[in-house]
């Protein structure tokens, strides 16, 4: 099959940028596919993030550190944007406004502020295509999930959880970095570096909640700096939403958690969905067990446990009875925003986050902040942005 390619800059080396330059070099993977990403560009201000490009991505023909050069070469299609926090509103808003397509980070803008400017820029220019990175919706049994969603196979819901852990914040000894200081990853704290994660699948389902009473912890507040001199850390470490979703349907409670100290969590993401007819439950935690259960009334409550096949919403070479892992994810997400720049959103088998339900995550955390100040629940107002991603 021909491939269509779409040539990428790279804003911002990093951790998430050499994740994309590892899928795009395994493309031979996909199966069936008819779009290739090929990244010509790169740009960071650390002359050896970008660097490791050079050595690592013979695809690359220009590096600099000056991200508007990216935006000015023609010969770039899309870009894909992973920069600390403080910097997304303003680099964002370049790319939309030289109309190359963008995947770019969450939270989407540092605070609410930052998002509505992005979101005005967008709305100035409809025809590129802009996406949020979250790859965990792809995972096999998250997937199956979100069919079984779409199926209607659960009843009446009776209550969602779903979160996401981290725990290597429990070693007081780890050297502080961007996402502990709020000039850089945003009042938010650990909501804006976790929460896009927790709401994507329940904001792609239409739960929006109505309203939110948060409780924000801060558990380490001082960590030495690579000169061992003590700083404070002044974001959320963890982070637990007690939420009520009214749907046109439905009414249930929903608890979603953003933790970056769960003692012995490296990168859990779940999802638990209780119903009167049927109840599911994934994490990556044993990424290849899916739970569910099936329930008439009176018949017995018994939970099944399945190993699930390697199988999400793009084929690959890889075997059914072999595990997937975060690296396969982000693949898949990359397949998602490259086929909706190739073939359109009609034959879609998962769309990556919108920005719309990124601005749904803001509206939320800003209103979980103003919970956690007053011990009051906070209504979330209901706007229509959420009609537009599901
Ligand atoms: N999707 C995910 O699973 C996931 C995981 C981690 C981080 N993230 C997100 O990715 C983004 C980046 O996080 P990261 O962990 O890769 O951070 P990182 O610190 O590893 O990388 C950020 C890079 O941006 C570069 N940079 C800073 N200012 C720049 C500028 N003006 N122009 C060009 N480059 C610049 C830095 O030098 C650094 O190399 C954040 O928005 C974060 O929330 C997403």
């Amino acid at each position: 099959m021909n491939r269509n390619i779409i040539r990428f800059g790279v804003i911002g080396c990093g951790l998430m940028g050499k994740e994309f330059a590892s899928a795009a070099a395994r493309w031979c993977h996909l199966q069936g596919v008819n779009f290739e990403p090929r990244i010509i560009a790169v740009c960071d201000t650390n002359v050896e993030a970008v660097k490791w490009f050079e050595r690592h991505v013979p695809s690359v023909l220009k590096s600099t550190s000056n991200y508007r050069e990216l935006l000015e070469d023609p010969e770039i299609d899309a870009i894909y944007c992973a920069v600390p926090h403080n910097l997304h509103a303003d680099i964002y808003i370049d790319i939309i406004r030289s109309g190359k397509h963008l995947l770019g980070e969450k939270p989407f803008g540092i605070d609410r502020e930052a998002n509505s400017r992005i979101m005005k820029e967008l709305e100035n220019n409809p025809d590129v295509i802009v996406r949020c990175s979250s790859e965990f919706p792809f995972y096999p049994g998250a997937f199956q999930l979100g069919q079984w969603i779409r199926e209607n196979k659960f009843g009446k819901i009776i209550e969602v959880e779903a979160g996401f852990w981290h725990s290597s914040d429990l070693n007081p000894n780890k050297e502080i970095n961007w996402k502990r200081q709020i000039k850089t990853n945003g009042e938010y704290g650990c909501m804006g570096d976790l929460g896009l994660h927790v709401l994507h699948l329940p904001l792609r389902f239409g739960w929006k909640p109505k309203n939110v009473r948060s409780l924000l912890s801060k558990v380490i507040k001082e960590r030495p700096d690579r000169n061992g001199i003590m700083q404070s850390c002044e974001t959320w470490d963890n982070a637990i939403l007690a939420c009520e979703v009214y749907t046109d349907k439905q009414e249930f409670p929903m608890v979603l958690s953003m933790k970056r100290i769960a003692p012995g969590h490296a990168n859990t993401w779940y999802i638990k969905v209780n119903g009167t007819e049927f109840s599911a439950e994934f994490s990556t935690n044993n990424p290849k067990k899916l739970s569910y259960l099936p329930y008439t009334p009176g018949s017995e409550q018994a939970w099944h446990v399945v190993d699930v096949p390697n199988q999400s919403a793009y084929p690959t070479i890889t075997g059914n009875i072999f595990e997937f892992g975060f690296s396969d994810s982000i693949l898949q997400m990359w397949a998602s925003f490259c086929d909706e720049i190739v073939n359109g959103t009609a034959n879609l088998p998962l769309q990556c986050a919108t920005p719309f339900e990124a601005e749904v995550t803001h509206e939320i955390f800003t209103a979980a902040l103003a919970s956690n100040r007053t011990g009051n629940t906070v209504s979330i107002s209901r706007s229509e942005s959420i009609a537009k991603t599901v």
